[in-house]
């Protein structure tokens, strides 16, 4: 049996999962509510929550599929993107305990390993297909012809849309990560109330920091003349915002399906779990007959079931790394 404990640390979650002959058999989350006060993640502060969370994380993820260490058969992490300070915890403490148990140790690319969440679960794409991987940190259009064989066909030239998302959120008063909100009150509002300015990039990349600066022109104007701008509207200011970003990301991901004539698409990462998103997406594929697959909701935002996922197919490749490995900021794949 190939049995795989795997940490992911890149930003503000400790996860760890145990991974057996390719089945994910559990998926446990330390969540870092700290970063609420300051409206981002404070890499500081993030870096000292893993180090207060992994132990008991890990523990906990061994305990509840009753693994003991002498189980497991390699230690995978997730080695980049994300915040450096955050990864180094969780590199370190995989190196030691690879070390410890004298097994092999996988590093993972959190953006590939987002991709191959969609193996956890049926249904499952068949190669080759499009991924749109939107988070906090990424906005890309990749082509997936095997499992760890991708391509980044687009990709933002400056914010991701998950950031557009919070920084939207940040200017309306919202709490980080303010994403979900966002999603939340657009579900009751009108998304044709308000209209935002769409950069149109070449080829398949993305560009969100023009949206983002023209919504806080936008919400400064109309706070001057209406104090109470905001709460009045709020439910029509998220649908139109959340209307006009979805809208950016399914243009591109359209053009793509049809230039490679793919018709098997996947979304990933944080923004995959929006239900603005989803479900234009669900109208999309109708017309352009897709088949669509869209992660669980715990498989969506960071979560170590991913990293346990994409390290069995590195086992299987026999992928391994030295402990001379170091955590990468940026990481291309
Ligand atoms: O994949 P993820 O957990 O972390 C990164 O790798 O960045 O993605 C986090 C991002 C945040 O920007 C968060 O606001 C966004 O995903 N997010 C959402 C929703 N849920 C999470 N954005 C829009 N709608 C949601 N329902
Ligand atoms: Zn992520």
């Amino acid at each position: 049996m190939i049995n795989i404990l795997a940490i992911e640390s890149s930003c503000d979650e400790t996860s760890a999962s145990v991974i057996s002959d390719g089945k994910v058999l559990n998926n446990v989350i330390a969540n870092q509510t700290i970063h609420e006060h300051y409206g981002g993640v404070v890499p500081e502060l993030a870096s000292r929550a893993h180090q207060q969370n992994i132990v008991p994380v890990v523990d906990k993820a061994l305990k509840e599929v009753s693994m003991s260490k002498q189980d497991l058969s390699a230690v995978a992490f997730t080695r980049g993107p994300g915040l450096l300070g955050s990864l180094l915890i969780g590199t370190s403490f995989a190196k030691s305990f690879a070390l410890a148990l004298d097994i092999p140790l996988i590093e993972v690319n959190h953006i590939q390993a987002h991709v191959l969440a969609h193996f956890i679960d049926e249904p499952k794409p068949k190669f080759p297909f499009l991924c749109l991987t939107v988070s906090g940190g990424h906005t890309q259009i990749v082509l997936v012809k095997d499992f760890l064989k991708m391509e980044v066909l687009g990709q933002t030239q400056d914010d991701a849309v998950g950031e557009a998302f919070d920084k939207a959120a940040k200017i309306l008063g919202l709490p980080y990560p303010g994403g979900a909100l966002i999603d939340k009150y657009a579900q009751e509002g009108n998304p044709l109330a308000y209209s935002f300015p769409e950069v149109s990039m070449p080829e398949l990349n993305f560009s969100f920091s023009g949206i983002k600066t023209a919504f806080l022109y936008f919400i400064q104007e109309n706070t001057k003349a209406n104090s109470h701008f905001i709460e009045e509207n709020l439910n029509d200011i998220c649908a139109s915002l959340q209307y006009t970003l979805v809208k950016i990301l399914l243009q591109k991901l359209k053009r793509a399906a049809r230039e490679l004539k793919i018709n098997e698409i996947a979304i990933a990462g944080g923004v995959s779990a929006n239900s603005g998103l989803r479900n234009s997406l669900q109208e999309l594929a109708l017309k352009e007959k897709w088949n669509v697959y869209i992660p669980a909701f715990q498989y969506c935002t960071d979560n170590a079931g991913m990293i346990a996922m994409a390290a069995h197919y590195k086992y299987l490749a026999g992928e391994f790394c030295g402990q001379e490995v170091s955590p990468l900021a940026r990481m291309a794949f």
